[in-house]
C-alpha cells in the first residue's frame, strides 16, 4: 500500500516536467541524463580592444637623451681637434681628410668606417631629438598654469635649447651640403681615391661673407647649446654631489667655449686673410 503511494507520486511529478526532447536543438539523450537544459544563446562580439599608446619611461627616455648628448658632444669635440690641423697648412689638412675616409683600409672595405660613423651619428642626432623633445613635452604637460618667476626664468634657458638645437640642425645640413657634398660650394673639388681638396674647399667656401658669418653664428648656438645640454646631462643621469655638480659645470663651459671658440676662429681666420 504504502509503495503503490509513492510510485502515485513519482508518476505526478514525472508528468509536470516538460517532455523530454521537446527543446530544440537539444540531444534528448542528453535530456536524459539531466545535464543540458538549453542550448547557451551565442556570445556578443567582444568590444575591439582598445591599447593603451605604448609609453616608454621617463629613466629611459632621460638616459637616451643623456647617452646621445654626450656622444654628439665628443663628436663635435674630436671633430673640432681635426679642424686645427687647418692651420697646420693644406698638405696637413689634406691628408687628415684623406685618412678618414680610408681609415681601417686594407683590413676593411674603404670609407667603411667613415660610414659606420655616419650611421652612428645619424642615428644619435635622431634619438637625441626624439629623447629631448619628449622630456620636453612631458615636462609641459605635468607643469601646471601657475609659475613661480624663478621657473620662468629657467624655462627662457630651455627655450634657448630648442632654438639653439634648430639652429645647429640647420647649420648640419648647409655644412654637409657645403663642405661634404659641394651643392652649396661652387668651386667644389671632389676628393680622388688618391687625395682630398678639404683645404681648398674650406678656403673657399669662408671667403664667401655670408658662409662666414653663417658659421660663425652657428658655433655662438653651437657654445650655447653644449654649456646648458652637457649640465642638463649631470640631471638627467643623476648626479647629485654638491661638488661634482660644481666641476661638472665648469667642465660644461670649457668645452662649450673652447669648441666653439676654435671653430669660430678659421672663418675669421679666412676672412682677415691668416688662413687662405
Ligand atoms: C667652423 C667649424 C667647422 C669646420 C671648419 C668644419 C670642417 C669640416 C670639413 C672640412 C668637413 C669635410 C671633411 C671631408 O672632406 O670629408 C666637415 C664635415 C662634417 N662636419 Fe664639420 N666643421 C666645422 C664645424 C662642425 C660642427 C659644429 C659640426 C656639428 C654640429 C660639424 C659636423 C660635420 C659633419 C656631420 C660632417 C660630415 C662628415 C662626413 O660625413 O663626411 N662640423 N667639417
Amino acid at each position: 500500500m504504502m509503495s503503490s503511494q509513492i510510485d502515485d507520486d513519482r508518476r505526478m511529478s514525472t508528468r509536470s516536467l516538460p517532455r523530454i526532447g521537446a527543446i530544440e536543438g537539444v540531444d534528448p539523450a542528453v535530456l536524459e541524463r539531466g545535464r543540458v537544459s538549453t542550448p547557451s544563446a551565442p556570445l556578443p562580439p567582444k568590444p575591439q580592444e582598445v591599447r593603451p599608446p605604448v609609453r616608454p619611461p621617463t629613466w629611459f627616455v632621460k638616459t637616451t637623451a643623456a647617452v646621445t648628448g654626450i656622444l654628439l658632444a665628443l663628436f663635435v669635440s674630436i671633430h673640432m681637434i681635426g679642424n686645427i690641423k687647418v692651420y697646420a697648412g693644406p698638405e696637413s689638412f689634406n691628408s687628415y681628410a684623406h685618412w678618414l675616409r680610408v681609415v681601417g683600409y686594407p683590413l676593411l672595405p674603404e670609407m667603411s668606417l667613415l660610414w659606420v660613423v655616419r650611421f652612428v651619428m645619424a642615428g644619435a642626432i635622431i634619438a637625441h631629438i626624439w629623447s629631448t623633445l619628449l622630456i620636453r613635452h612631458r615636462g609641459a604637460k605635468h607643469r601646471g598654469k601657475q609659475r613661480s618667476p624663478l621657473l620662468r626664468a629657467g624655462s627662457i634657458i630651455s627655450r634657448l635649447m630648442l632654438i639653439t638645437g634648430l639652429v645647429l640642425m640647420v647649420f648640419i645640413i648647409i655644412h654637409i651640403l657645403d663642405l661634404t657634398t659641394g651643392h652649396m660650394n661652387g668651386t667644389f673639388l671632389s676628393p680622388t681615391a688618391e687625395q682630398s681638396f678639404a683645404y681648398e674647399n674650406l678656403i673657399n667656401s669662408f671667403s664667401r661673407p655670408l658662409f662666414a658669418v653663417i658659421y660663425a653664428f652657428s658655433m655662438l648656438a653651437l657654445a650655447a647649446h653644449l654649456i646648458h645640454g652637457l649640465w642638463l646631462v649631470a640631471a638627467d643621469l643623476g648626479v647629485t654631489g654638491r661638488r661634482t655638480r660644481a666641476v661638472w659645470r665648469i667642465a660644461a663651459y670649457i668645452v662649450g667655449i673652447a669648441v666653439a671658440a676654435i671653430n669660430m676662429s678659421i672663418p675669421l681666420a679666412v676672412q682677415i686673410g691668416v688662413l687662405a
